[in-house]
């Protein structure tokens, strides 16, 4: 339709999840408004990091999380912002955050059948140099909400109903999957709305991009070597695969997202299980790169399949086009 009809026909994420939603006739809206609230959590700490640098946001908190990270400020605020919004959507019993070592249990009064996994600021070394950074979330639906406890929430990937993330950069841009594809919204300031930008992504099938910290080279094991070995030296002849690694997973899975192609945090000799959390990084990830018709390997198994003992957990993970992401599956296999 005209362009005018495109400017008045505001297709606001508050919209697209309503019509969702409306496919689903059993549903009361507590998805609709479990989402307005991180959306709310999006929209605020968009406005910290743009203001970062002025509002004296950056540097140091003077804490160190479970991970054994020195907390950033907008580590901790951004945390606190999630959690407030969560809790007070009425619509979660059980939130698990990077930034907390326990799991939340939300007081009873307050409580809603979702369970929200999610690591409010994503790519924290790169928030003082005003690289992109992020939110990634997870959502799960618990039968049982009466005594929720940490083991509900120990779930495979595959179990989650929804997962997404929001990219802080040149502009502000909100991924989501409620299951059924995976779709982009890129915040308009002037009406404070996500609006519809990215329609049904799809990853391309191949790519010519491999995405990875080749400083750790040094201890990677056989099969992430040789693949790294073939993006670089590829036998067939084809043309060599750039190298782009931006060392903020969200910024680093959207370009995958969009341009194709894989990106890898391997497990090594010095970690085992590499760095990436499972349940809000590893499981969120792996949610969106199979709506999208790509995939998600941990090296062992399809990642959405591992089922998390801890909540803490880390995993190494291959990520992204299909056809790539089948090669590192062979040489895995090979391997034995
Ligand atoms: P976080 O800032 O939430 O702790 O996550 C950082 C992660 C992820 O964003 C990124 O892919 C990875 O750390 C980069 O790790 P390296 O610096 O070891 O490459
Ligand atoms: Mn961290
Ligand atoms: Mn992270
Ligand atoms: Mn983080």
């Amino acid at each position: 339709h005209s362009a005018d009809a495109y400017r008045t026909d505001l297709m606001t994420i508050t919209r697209f999840v309503l019509n969702e939603q409306s496919k689903h006739p059993e549903s009361r809206g507590d998805f609709t408004i479990l989402l307005s609230h991180i959306v709310l959590g999006c929209k605020f700490v968009c406005t910290a990091v743009n203001k970062a640098g002025l509002a004296k946001l950056i540097g140091l908190a003077g804490e160190t999380n479970i991970q054994g990270e020195e907390q950033k400020k907008l580590d901790v605020l951004s945390n606190e912002v999630f959690i407030k919004a969560l809790v007070s959507s009425g619509r979660t019993c059980i939130l698990v955050s990077e930034e907390d070592e326990d799991a939340i249990i939300v007081e009873p009064s307050k409580r809603g059948k979702y369970c929200v996994v999610f690591d409010p600021l994503d790519g924290s070394s790169n928030i003082d140099c005003g690289v992109s950074i992020g939110t990634i979330f997870g959502i799960y639906t618990l039968a049982d909400v009466r005594e929720p406890t940490v083991e509900d929430v120990l779930l495979p990937g595959k179990k989650m109903v929804a997962a997404g993330y929001c990219m802080y950069g040149s502009s502000c841009t909100l991924v989501l999957s409620t299951g059924a594809g995976v779709n982009g919204f890129t915040l308009d300031p002037s009406l404070g709305e996500f609006i519809l930008t990215l329609p049904d992504i799809k990853i391309p099938k191949k790519g010519k991009i491999y995405s990875v910290n080749e400083g750790n080279a040094k201890n990677w094991d056989g099969p992430t070597a040789a693949y790294v070995e073939k993006c670089k030296f590829p036998e067939d002849g084809s043309s060599p695969k750039s190298l782009r690694y931006i060392g903020s997973m969200v910024a680093d899975v959207h370009r995958t997202l969009l341009y194709g192609g894989i990106f890898l945090y391997p497990g090594d000799k010095k970690n085992p299980n590499g760095k990436l959390r499972v349940l809000y990084e590893v499981f969120p990830m792996s949610f969106l790169m199979e709506q999208a018709g790509g995939q998600s390997f941990t090296g062992k198994e399809r990642a959405l399949d591992l089922v998390p003992t801890k909540l803490h957990e880390r995993s190494p993970i291959f990520l992204g086009s299909y056809d790539d992401v089948e090669e590192i599956k062979a040489l895995y296999a090979a391997e034995g």
